[in-house]
């Protein structure tokens, strides 16, 4: 495994992840890796070719063959995400899409085939890595390791406003239920269950600003990163 700088940043949906990361890695000037997308586009692409969730050989060979292009929108801090030309960045984001990936992803054969492909996104310019086994499975040697909380609550009120502002409608008491059940099946699955690596920074983010988070893990990597 490379020894380029990596930090990891796990934790459960709407924990504000995806947030953190992409800042810090603006800031940084380091590249990102959403592994979460991974996932989603794995679910997407099953569903639309019809490959059933029992056929491990199948799903294993589809995740390791994924034909996906990330090109950065002009103006916009967004990925655009294309899968076999398609541009799905809006349609990989929806709850339907986060709870068929908690399942793809449960499955080892899909993780072993996704392994290389997200440890070739670390190059020398550095990394910051967002996921939910970022640092216990797929970066154990990082340099950092973030693991963000916060309470249910408070992290389906995130998920409501971030879906909103994509003009993405769902109503919150779904939100809180569907948010419950993708929780229970990423951390109590056998492969690479949701959960601290031993030496990560846990992060109780409910009633912390995302500047203050921000200002957190920038204040932990320059000590780190010395
Ligand atoms: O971070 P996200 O909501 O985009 O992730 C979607 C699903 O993918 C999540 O519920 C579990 C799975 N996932 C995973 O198992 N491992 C990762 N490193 C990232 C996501």
């Amino acid at each position: 495994m490379s020894d380029f700088p990596v930090i990891t940043i796990d934790g459960p949906s709407g924990s504000g992840k995806g947030t953190i990361s992409l800042i810090i890695a603006n800031k940084l000037g380091w590249d990102m890796l959403d592994s979460g997308a991974l996932y989603r586009l794995v679910a997407f692409g099953v569903e639309k070719h019809g490959i059933s969730l029992q056929d491990e050989t199948k799903l294993a060979d589809y995740a390791r063959t994924l034909d996906v292009r990330f090109e950065q929108a002009k103006g916009s801090d967004e990925l655009a995400i294309y899968l076999e030309g398609e541009d799905v960045t809006r349609g990989i984001r929806t709850e339907k899409a986060g709870n068929a990936a908690s399942k793809v992803a449960a499955i080892q054969p899909v993780r072993d085939a996704l392994l290389d492909r997200q440890r070739a996104f670390s190059q020398a310019t550095g990394l910051v890595a967002d996921g939910r086994d970022m640092g216990t499975t797929v970066f154990p040697s990082a340099g950092l390791k973030i693991f963000l909380t916060a309470s249910a609550e408070e992290r389906a009120k995130r998920r409501h406003k971030q879906l909103k502002d994509k003009g993405i409608d769902v109503s919150l008491p779904a939100l809180v239920s569907e948010i419950a059940e993708r929780d229970a099946r990423d951390s109590q699955r056998a492969a690479s269950p949701l959960k601290p690596a031993a030496d990560a920074i846990e992060l109780d983010t409910s009633d912390m600003t995302i500047d203050e988070v921000v200002e957190r893990v920038t204040t932990l990597h320059q000590e780190r990163f010395k």
